[in-house]
């Protein structure tokens, strides 16, 4: 891919050189300079005219990055870039797909015409699916998910004789039930009641004939961590052993990682789609792959 190039936000840096030597995309200069007032000055430093330009921002803490994100896209194009595509490890604002309360925002909407305004396509991983099927219901450009669990499922394998798959809300059915099967590992899921943003609460496990497997908790997202803490408490206080927990992305607000260590846990592992001590999961090689499909599709830059 001689006629790509590929701008990593700074946190990205390290996966974005990984994707440049894996796909053979350039990796483009930029500056991010902000004024002291908090704008934003954006500049491209490599030539951008006449190629298909990626931007890769794992869009944690989105609002502060989103218009840079805009900037730079937009200033691409305006110097004569064919496409801008976003590679996005890990996707923001999937979670709101409903007004929980009156007058809410539904903020995955809005987010994503956003974007779809201004990039061309969008590769990213295992992005929250709740309420929607699939990332068509709200983006109108071409996606593509790569998805963690055959990596996940593969680290399991590799490294834990006899797991338990755990999945802790209704909502990780997907994740767990796939890594599961591909682990060839038996599963179960739990009941989360939210009672707020750091407040849940757990169904004890039913699964006494699994009780001397190792637990490996599994999930799309660690935030706060109090989903995966309050499940590992339940699972000791039921006589199981320490779990395992994996997060596919592992954002860990505020004080989230100490929480899940006093917990009890054996371990905490995540996929590196956002920087962090627990990435042990890499999903480069599968990334550049989803990367080479979706520009093959569009010819040579054009
Ligand atoms: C939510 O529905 C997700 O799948 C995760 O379970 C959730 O984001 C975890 O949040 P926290 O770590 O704050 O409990």
């Amino acid at each position: 891919m001689t006629d790509t190039v590929l701008f990593s936000f700074a946190e990205d840096e390290t996966l974005g050189a990984s994707l440049c030597n894996l796909t053979g995309a350039e990796h483009g200069a930029w500056e991010h300079h902000r004024f002291p007032d908090g704008e934003s000055l954006v500049r491209l430093d490599t030539d951008v005219s006449g190629k298909h330009v990626m931007i890769l921002c794992s869009l944690l803490e989105p609002d502060r990055k989103i218009l840079p994100l805009l900037f730079l896209a937009d200033t691409a194009r305006e110097l004569g870039a064919k496409r801008v595509g976003l590679v996005s490890p890990y996707l923001a604002y999937m979670r709101q797909d409903i007004r929980f309360h009156d007058g809410e925002a539904i903020t995955s909407r809005i987010f994503a015409a956003l974007l779809s305004r201004h990039v061309d396509w969008l590769v990213t991983v295992d992005p929250h699916l709740h309420r929607y099927h699939s990332l068509d219901e709200i983006y109108t450009i071409p996606s593509l998910v790569v998805p963690a669990a055959p990596t996940v499922a593969e680290w399991i394998r590799k490294h834990i004789g006899n797991p338990l798959l755990v999945g802790p809300d209704e909502e990780s059915e997907q994740w767990v039930g796939e890594v599961a099967a591909k682990a060839e590992a038996p599963f179960i899921v739990l009941r989360k009641t939210r009672h707020g943003d750091r407040d849940v609460s757990v169904s004890a496990p039913d699964a006494d004939a699994y009780r001397d497997r190792v637990p490996v908790l599994v999930d799309d997202i660690i935030s706060s961590a109090r989903t995966m803490a309050t499940t590992t408490r339940q699972l000791l206080a039921q006589g199981f052993r320490p779990p395992v927990c994996i997060g596919v992305h592992g954002i860990f607000g505020e004080d989230g990682f100490g929480t899940l260590k006093a917990a009890g846990v054996e371990r905490i592992l995540t996929c590196n789609t956002l920087p962090h001590e627990t990435n042990a999961i890499v999903l480069d090689a599968p990334l550049a792959e989803a990367i080479k499909h979706i520009i093959a599709g569009y010819g040579t830059a054009a």
